[in-house]
């Protein structure tokens, strides 16, 4: 599988590949964003040398961490593994343009289609992924710990 090269958006974002000197940064937005389960740092250092893996970082045009995107090729999927954006650069298009960019960079790797979870409450993120054109395929019932039930959601490259 190809391996994460800097993507440039004009005017947006940069899109890297994870080093371990991002990950302290990375574990702080990830308590941020995920509150109720978050990631360990051992999760990220572990990404870092996961074969199937390829752990990304974003940056604005200022040179800022704004987020980072875990995504895993397995065969002919890409499975979103972990996404999430800086809580006060929220609602900017950010995430819209990192999933652009992981869609191109997949499509670009061969891959058939991208796969993820998601919340049934995460509002937020269920309208960007439908928006993207991924469809609902099935409910995993009590998916997460709190018992809340994940949606999963495919987009056929
Ligand atoms: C989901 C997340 C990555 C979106 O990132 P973002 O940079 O805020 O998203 P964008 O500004 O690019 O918005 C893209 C689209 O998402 C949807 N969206 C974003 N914020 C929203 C909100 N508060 N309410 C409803 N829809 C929202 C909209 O469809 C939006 O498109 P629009 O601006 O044309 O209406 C971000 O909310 C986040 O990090 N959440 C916490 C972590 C998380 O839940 N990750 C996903 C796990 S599956």
């Amino acid at each position: 599988m190809a391996a994460v090269r800097a993507a440039q958006t004009p005017g947006r974002i940069t899109l890297s590949p994870m080093t371990s000197a991002d990950i302290p940064a990375i574990v702080d937005l990830e308590a941020a964003s995920f509150p109720e389960d978050p990631w360990p740092l051992e999760a990220f250092v572990h990404e870092l040398s996961n074969e199937f893996s390829q752990p990304m970082v974003a940056w604005d045009m200022d040179g800022n961490l704004i987020g980072y995107m875990i995504n895993w090729f397995i065969g002919p999927e890409v499975h979103i593994a972990n996404i999430a954006v800086d809580p006060e650069c929220r609602g900017m298009g950010y995430g819209r343009e990192m999933m652009k960019q992981a869609i191109r960079m997949s499509r670009e790797a061969g891959a058939e289609e991208m796969v993820l979870e998601v919340r049934i409450g995460n509002v937020p993120a269920i309208n960007l992924y439908v928006s993207l054109g991924f469809q609902k395929v099935y409910i995993r019932k009590f998916y997460y710990r709190n018992g809340e039930d994940a949606i999963v959601m495919a987009l056929a490259l």
